[in-house]
């Protein structure tokens, strides 16, 4: 039987599984096993229900058809290494992190698996270890990186059909550099400024913003992805306004302590412009600066 499982049930993959409900997901984690899954919906009425859960040490993989990574960018590799050996031969992968970068070192590690990225703006937060509240129902894309498409996309049709708002996109990475313009702009100004999503209104933020944007658009050409610099500017502004009362979720890590995904989002910046001869100095400076706030690791 071609199970779905979902690696890192953090806030979004617990979203997902209970999304996923009446397909069985396994869940697969290291914490011990949950009595339940509690959901509280947008309406905050509360559901409840008891996943598979299998834990990853001796979890048995041979009956899982897609496997689902919530985990953060940085863990997407050694989360998923190890699994390799035991999966199916014809499993697909789906990563659903915030950035861009780890797809590279996986997908030659893949034996010719499918490889599926997605992007998700729905918004879940943690109520409990257990326990997550839904709190918006942003676009979701999903898209197929490398595999074959037409199983790769019956594949991730569940999710599709059960995700409200979400789509399947044939160009799965214009989506992907067009999400990272926003967290590219948004989530290092407001972490290294300290402040919520709607100060970046400011005038005195334009200039970074645009610099930033602007980088990622020569960035992205260079691997030919071709980017219209002001619509993305348009929409760094409409999000800005959107969840103008937000702290983003790097300004959420830096409060908290916690490593940031700065390397996946102004790092895979300077990385793609740097392996194509560019330089992108207002997004290293991002990086830096960030980096700098952050726990060493
Ligand atoms: O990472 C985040 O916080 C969000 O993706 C966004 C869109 C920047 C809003 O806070």
């Amino acid at each position: 039987m071609n199970r779905i499982a979902i690696l890192g049930p953090g806030s979004i993959g617990q979203l997902l599984c209970w999304q996923l409900r009446h397909h069985k997901p396994v869940l697969l984690g290291r914490s011990p096993a949950p009595d339940a899954l509690v959901h509280t919906d947008i309406k905050d009425e509360h559901h409840s229900f008891t996943p598979e859960y299998r834990p990853l040490d001796k979890a048995r993989l041979d009956d899982i058809g897609l496997l689902i990574v919530t985990v953060k960018a940085y863990q997407v590799l050694d989360a998923i290494t190890p699994l390799l050996q035991d999966l199916p031969a014809d499993c697909a992968i789906l990563l659903m992190h915030n950035g861009m970068g780890p797809h590279l070192d996986l997908a030659p590690l893949l034996n010719g698996r499918s490889l599926l990225l997605g992007t998700t703006s729905q918004g879940a937060l943690k109520q409990g270890l257990w326990h997550i509240r839904h709190t918006g129902k942003g676009l979701t894309q999903i898209g197929l990186l490398c595999g074959d498409a037409d199983s790769g996309k019956t594949r991730v049709e569940p999710l599709l059909d059960k995700i409200e708002n979400s789509e399947w996109v044939d160009d799965i990475l214009a989506a992907l550099w067009q999400k990272l313009a926003v967290n590219a702009a948004i989530n290092p100004l407001t972490a290294i400024h300290d402040c919520r999503n709607g100060a970046l209104a400011a005038n005195e933020y334009r200039g970074h913003i645009h610099a930033i944007v602007a980088e990622l658009v020569k960035a992205a050409a260079a691997d030919s992805i071709v980017l219209d610099e002001t619509t993305l500017l348009e929409r760094v502004y409409k999000v800005i306004e959107l969840t103008a009362n937000n702290f983003s979720s790097m300004h959420q890590d830096i409060a908290h302590g916690r490593q940031t995904e700065i390397d996946a989002i102004n790092g895979f910046v300077v990385k793609r412009a740097q392996a194509n001869g560019l330089e992108a100095p207002a997004n290293l400076s991002m990086l830096e600066q960030v980096k700098s706030l952050q726990p060493r690791r």
